[in-house]
């Protein structure tokens, strides 16, 4: 897709569609509750529409629309309704699908299969199949390589207690849901929080959770029942804004109903200290989630240190970040961030190159990025691997760039954001 430079600041107001991983665990613990749930402003991306595929192959009856694609009623079959599918599940690009149903077909009394595609199969699956295989489950790689086609015999589960070595939410969630199978109580401890949709989630269809600092605990066998879910505006899809009305001068622009939960929101503390501001307006809560309408004006940028336990907080939000501090004075450093190189891309690889094939004085380390801002940077053409989070935060650099740049594969931002260049399109009028 061509982008050429902004020709007008970024100005006026939308509401993101719904966050991803809330979207996609609405519909994986509505499908293990009894009774229906209803899902408002779901997200219809292509990772959260792999999930509903795999329930619907595992015998759940989920009800969409083309006409309102944001309403989703699932038809749960309680704990132990799911039926062994006919195929073997395709979990497309999408990690969490992929590491969350597993953990909830470790316990099942069927045999199942979980592939995706180039992307998916080359990510790392051990770091849940150590924990899985503690608890008794029977989980294998089918290449011997740690990675997806993965093989799952399910069979009865020991609780555990078990200390992640990575801050990841889907590792966390994939060990709290086998837990639900389990003999007893199951612990995860992290070494800094990640996002907890799974613990305020899973609570609120009546599961027993207790929370406290980095540690989860879950009890086995609760009675699941159908809830009503509607789902924040997704952050992580706010963030282009964001990231965009912060580079490109004049802008001005209200993001409404916006996930603000505080193991999501590092981007706005970010922001906050390279110098931007952030209003919050109209707080609000649901389901344990918070909201807010967040209004944006463009500031100019310095740079700033990102690291330690903030760094779960706007894992997804890295790339934006690293556009917001191209155009920020002085140097911005990425530490502790060795997580990006394990996403749908090498993220920390696929940044610096294409950022530095406009022009941008940026290095790659080992867990992150320095990057010395203030140079314009100049239009060219971007390998996005198609990488969704990757191809919106390149477009995000071409508009604040001096010629016009080529992003290959724009279409990859079907995967979280389908209606991504409309929205933008939007707020360019
Ligand atoms: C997600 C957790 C994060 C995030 C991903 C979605 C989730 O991954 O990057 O986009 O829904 O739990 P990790 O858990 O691997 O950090």
């Amino acid at each position: 897709m061509k982008i050429d430079p902004a020709e007008k600041p970024l100005n006026g107001e939308l509401e993101v569609p719904g966050d991803k991983s809330i979207s996609h665990r609405a519909v994986m613990f509505g499908s293990i509750a009894s009774g229906d749930t209803e899902i408002t402003h779901f997200l219809p991306g292509a990772d959260c529409l792999s999930t509903i595929s795999c329930f619907r192959e595992m015998g759940i009856d989920i009800e969409t629309s083309d006409a309102d694609p944001g309403h989703v009623i699932v038809h749960g079959k309680g704990l132990h309704g799911l039926s062994a599918p006919d195929a073997v599940l395709d979990c497309g690009n999408s990690g969490t699908t992929m590491r969350l149903v597993s953990g909830i077909l470790t316990g099942q009394d069927f045999s199942t299969e979980l592939t995706g595609d180039d992307s998916i199969r080359k990510r790392p699956m051990k770091r849940i199949i150590d924990p899985l295989t503690a608890m008794g489950a029977s989980i294998r790689s089918r290449s011997g390589n740690g990675c997806a086609p993965l093989e799952i015999d399910g069979r009865p589960l020991r609780g555990i207690a078990y200390e992640t070595p990575v801050a990841s939410a889907q590792v966390k969630s994939c060990i709290l849901l086998a837990g639900l199978y389990a003999d007893g109580p199951t612990t995860v401890t992290e070494p800094s929080l990640s996002r907890n949709h799974t613990e305020l989630m899973l609570k609120n269809f009546g599961a027993d959770l207790t929370a406290e600092g980095t540690s989860v605990t879950v009890r086995p066998d609760p009675k699941l029942e159908g809830t009503k879910i509607k789902v924040p505006g997704d952050i992580s899809s706010a963030a282009c804004f964001i990231a965009g009305a912060s580079v490109i001068p004049g802008s001005h622009v209200i993001l409404r109903n916006t996930g603000t939960n505080p193991t999501r929101d590092g981007i706005l503390r970010v922001l906050q200290d390279m110098g931007g501001t952030v209003m919050y307006r109209n707080l609000n809560t649901s389901g344990g989630e918070s909201t807010a309408d967040l209004e944006i004006w463009h500031m100019p940028l310095h740079g700033t240190v990102i690291e330690g336990d903030l760094i779960p907080t706007l894992i997804d939000e890295l790339p934006l970040i690293a556009v917001m501090a191209c155009a920020a004075e002085g140097e911005t450093i990425i530490r502790d961030a060795a997580e990006l190189k394990v996403k749908e891309s090498n993220r920390i690889d696929l940044m610096v190159r294409g950022l530095s094939a406009m022009g941008a004085d940026i290095t790659g380390t080992d867990d992150g990025m320095i990057i010395r801002g203030g140079r314009k940077l100049h239009g060219a053409t971007i390998d996005t691997a198609k990488d969704h989070r990757a191809a919106m935060a390149f477009t995000v650099a071409a508009l604040a760039a001096d010629g016009p740049s080529e992003i290959r594969d724009a279409d990859c931002v079907r995967i979280s954001y389908p209606g991504f260049y409309d929205d933008l399109a939007s707020l360019m009028k």
